[in-house]
């Protein structure tokens, strides 16, 4: 029980990555600019009754979808293997949020498929909405998790700590 008590130490690899930068925040650009723009279109919709916004919503939405996905399955794979991730109670609210994000954006895609413009008012706007608030909450926490936690930031060692030599003040 002991370990309950203890703070964890700042900091975490990831193992999910391309020439050492993580690939979950490379990704997740996608679904959040996807996600809030297909909100922003329902709004154009509901506003100008144009169905060419009911179009452009579809595609952003199921984009947006897609990609987070894709998103999920690389914050998947560091949450489960990285130790330091995974005993951090602030990864799984982030885990729990981008999961429901992920389930509200997946049902408001199939949900308008068959009919795009008729879907919107007032069903599929509700669900763009819900959409937004949830990028929004699982993106604040994922950005804690770097920020705060310093998961997926590279450590540097106690010799790089001041490269340009800024704390010697022996010339000045
Ligand atoms: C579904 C499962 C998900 C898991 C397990 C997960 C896990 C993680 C982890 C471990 C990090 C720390 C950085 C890293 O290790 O790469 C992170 C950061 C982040 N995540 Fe997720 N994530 C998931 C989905 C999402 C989704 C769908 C979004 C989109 C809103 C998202 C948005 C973010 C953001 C914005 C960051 C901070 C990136 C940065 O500031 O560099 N995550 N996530």
């Amino acid at each position: 029980m002991e370990r309950f008590g203890k703070p964890l130490p700042s900091g975490a690899p990831t193992v999910v990555a391309f020439a050492r930068h993580p690939l979950h925040p490379m990704l997740v650009t996608f679904p959040i600019a996807f996600l809030l723009g297909g909100f922003a279109t329902d709004l154009a919709y509901w506003y100008s009754e144009d169905p060419f916004w009911a179009r452009v919503s579809l595609w952003l939405i199921g984009a947006g979808a897609f990609m987070g996905i894709l998103a999920g399955i690389a914050g998947t794979v560091e949450l489960l293997w990285v130790k330091e991730i995974r005993r951090r109670p602030a990864s799984w609210n982030h885990f729990v949020l981008a999961v429901m994000l992920l389930a509200t954006a997946s049902i408001n895609w199939v949900l308008r498929y068959e009919d795009p413009v008729g879907s919107i008012v007032p069903r599929g706007l509700a669900l763009s909405g819900l959409g937004a608030a949830l990028v929004g909450a699982a993106g604040w926490l994922g950005g804690k998790l770097v920020f705060e936690h310093q998961i997926a930031v590279e450590q540097e060692n106690e010799h790089d700590t001041d490269p340009l030599n800024l704390a010697d003040h022996s010339d000045r």
